[in-house]
């Protein structure tokens, strides 16, 4: 098939590749996506009239979209997720892996004519402000318009990133179909994807990503898990930066002293919720500011510290649990300009899910198109719904979140979601007790991806899913920022999620997290007091604001910061599990500190 680049396209070897690929794909058409508006507005029409996307009431939410996907395309598909190195090793026992020259063969079946019938649209997109130092671009090449109108928010796409790239620029090549191709005549599917067969691959020494099968999040909007995350931590592994599933939030005092912290929690473990927190009413004078909510580019600068970026330009965000309540940011930036996904809808076009408020609506259409009613014993929404939004919409966007130089960090939050075992928050003794802290995290898995939900297992540094190496290596990198960086930012775990003996939440979270916050970002200032105990420094009752929370009493407090004997002896054979499976590149660092806390907790 002819390839017929724009004219503002000078860069032949991206030329040529988009050439390879179709004549690969065999699509019926190509579209060079220039990122207009005009160009979203024909796309979301023409996604509307093939059923994709339903308009929301423009009265109730205006310029706003619902779309739904197959019951079999919800979430990342972990299982389907594989980073092919050369060697098998440096992929490490935390991916998938399959021999690089095996997988090609396997693609190279599979990409075959998957895009017969289909427009392969061509998306150029930037990780990072346009034209910035810190930014990478990728191209991605997509059988899918739902994802190029989720990229056209979740980063800066568009034609100027054909002038960044000039005639011989790097770029991440990025290839996605859903793995639908269609025969002459046959309809079309609302949400085409491939039921049985997904594959998300990585190569990571050329800097590739192939994605077939899937439709949806992190399997589809390439820039996001599979470059920002598995592509770019081998980059920081090579040049000496980090790449986390973190957000970044700022937070400035009375006193107008402003803290930028960097925070890892699992998927659907809060970080939406965290990055655009509001205090309590008692916190006068306080902000919290919003720099990113889902990844974090962090690199040493010439003064000393480690500074982050957020590459991303939206956010990708559960929708369930968010409320006026829970997170009122959320719900101000959600009332125009969104495409939702999974969501239910209501009787007047409007959407609703599980949490967005007390009572449920009478009657509602559910994510699978079914009637729904409050006591048919089935979720509205699917827990894993999300909505797709541009950042500029967020109320509490910090002012520096486009800044290229990024944001100075001092300090690093790793949170789990734990019922049991771990406190509310404890400070690490030194950077390396905090690494093994992160590197041993656990959390019980969530909807964000595909496969059994609410089971404990290692999460460090809630990369599990996302790190593109080997994870010994990765806690190695970790450790050696300690002879890079001179001003090393504190390290801090948190747990929002204990419960009781009834599983009723021990801690009210949300807003409340400030007074977790308060006394972190005081700790990095010298201010807040804190106690030693085993796992590291931490606040006794006095040392928090209970301000507007009389009711908290100490003897709560305490069962929340219980160190049970018992169920550390459980958390530290889950680690050694856990080093046992990486130890051929496990830093021995780690293993001597894993001796070290078993003595401190026996007392
Ligand atoms: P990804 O986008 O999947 O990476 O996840 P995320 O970490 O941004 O998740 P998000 O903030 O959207 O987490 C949503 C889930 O966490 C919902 O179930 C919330 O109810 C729950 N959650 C968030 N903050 C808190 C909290 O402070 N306490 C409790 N108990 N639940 C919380
Ligand atoms: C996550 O699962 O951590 C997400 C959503 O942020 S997705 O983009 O689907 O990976
Ligand atoms: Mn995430």
């Amino acid at each position: 098939m002819s390839v017929q680049a724009p004219s503002y396209i000078q860069h032949q070897r991206l030329i040529n590749w988009v050439a390879e690929v179709a004549a690969l794909t065999k699509p019926a058409a190509i579209h060079w996506v220039d990122g207009s508006d005009a160009e979203n507005q024909q796309l979301l029409a023409q996604m509307v009239a093939a059923g994709t996307l339903k308009q929301l009431n423009p009265e109730k939410r205006p310029n706003s979209y619902a779309a739904f996907s197959d019951p079999s395309d919800v979430a990342r598909v972990e299982d389907r997720t594989f980073v092919c190195s050369e060697k098998r090793e440096d992929a490490g026992p935390n991916n998938n892996w399959q021999p690089p020259a095996e997988m090609r063969t396997t693609l190279n079946g599979l990409f075959d004519g998957c895009m017969a019938g289909r427009t392969m649209y061509v998306i150029p997109f930037s990780m990072g402000p346009l034209g910035s130092p810190i930014a990478h671009i990728g191209i991605e090449i997509t059988d899918s318009p739902y994802v190029v109108a989720s990229m056209r928010i979740m980063t800066r796409m568009g034609r100027n990133v054909y002038e960044v790239l000039g005639t011989d620029g790097d770029f991440v090549p990025c290839v996605h179909s859903v793995g639908a191709p269609l025969a002459a005549g046959e309809a079309d599917k609302p949400w085409p994807c491939n039921p049985d067969t997904k594959y998300i691959v990585h190569f990571p020494e050329s800097r590739e990503i192939w994605s077939y099968g899937s439709g949806y999040g992190g399997n589809a909007l390439l820039g996001k898990k599979c470059f920002a995350l598995r592509i770019a931590s081998t980059m920081g592994r090579d040049q000496g930066w980090l790449a986390e599933h973190m957000l970044i939030l700022g937070v400035e005092n009375p006193k107008g002293e402003k803290s930028y912290v960097a925070a890892a929690f699992p998927s659907a473990c809060g970080k939406t919720n965290f990055a655009m927190l509001i205090p309590p009413k008692t916190y006068d004078g306080w902000k919290v500011t919003t720099v990113g909510d889902d990844i974090a580019w962090i690199k040493p600068a010439a003064d000393g510290k480690l500074y982050a970026i957020n590459p991303e330009n939206g956010y990708f965000g559960v929708a369930p649990g968010t409320s006026e309540k829970s997170n009122p940011n959320a719900m101000a930036m959600l009332r125009e300009n969104v495409i939702f996904t999974n969501v239910a809808l209501t009787d007047d076009g409007d959407v609703w899910w599980e949490g967005m408020s007390k009572q449920a609506p009478a009657h509602l259409i559910d994510w699978q198109g079914n009637d729904w009613t409050p006591d048919c014993g089935r979720k509205a929404a699917h827990p894993n719904a999300r909505f797709t939004v541009s950042a500029k919409q967020c109320p509490s966007l910090d002012a520096a979140w486009n800044d290229p130089a990024g944001v100075p960090i001092s300090a690093f939050i790793f949170g789990g979601r734990r019922s049991s075992t771990v406190p509310l928050v404890f400070e690490a003794a030194s950077w390396e007790e905090g690494v093994y802290l992160a590197a041993t995290m656990g959390s019980e898995t969530t909807a964000a991806a595909f496969g059994a939900q609410g089971v404990t297992r290692r999460d460090p540094f809630a990369m599990l899913p996302f790190c593109g190496y080997h994870m010994g290596d990765y806690f190695n990198h970790w450790l050696q920022m300690a002879g890079k960086v001179e001003h090393l930012p504190r390290i801090f775990c948190v747990n929002w999620f204990r419960t009781d003996q009834d599983g009723n939440f021990l801690w009210p979270g949300f807003g409340d997290n400030m007074r977790v916050l308060e006394w972190m970002v005081g700790r990095v200032q010298g201010q807040a007091e804190a106690q030693r105990n085993a796992l590291g420094w931490v606040p006794e009752y006095a040392h928090l604001n209970w301000a507007g929370l009389d009711e908290f009493s100490a003897e709560h407090f305490a069962q929340l910061m219980a160190l049970d004997a018992q169920a550390w002896q459980q958390e530290l054979a889950a680690h050694d599990d856990w080093f046992t499976k990486l130890a051929d590149r496990l830093p021995p660092q780690l293993a001597a500190h894993r001796s070290k806390l078993a003595e401190s907790l026996a007392g």
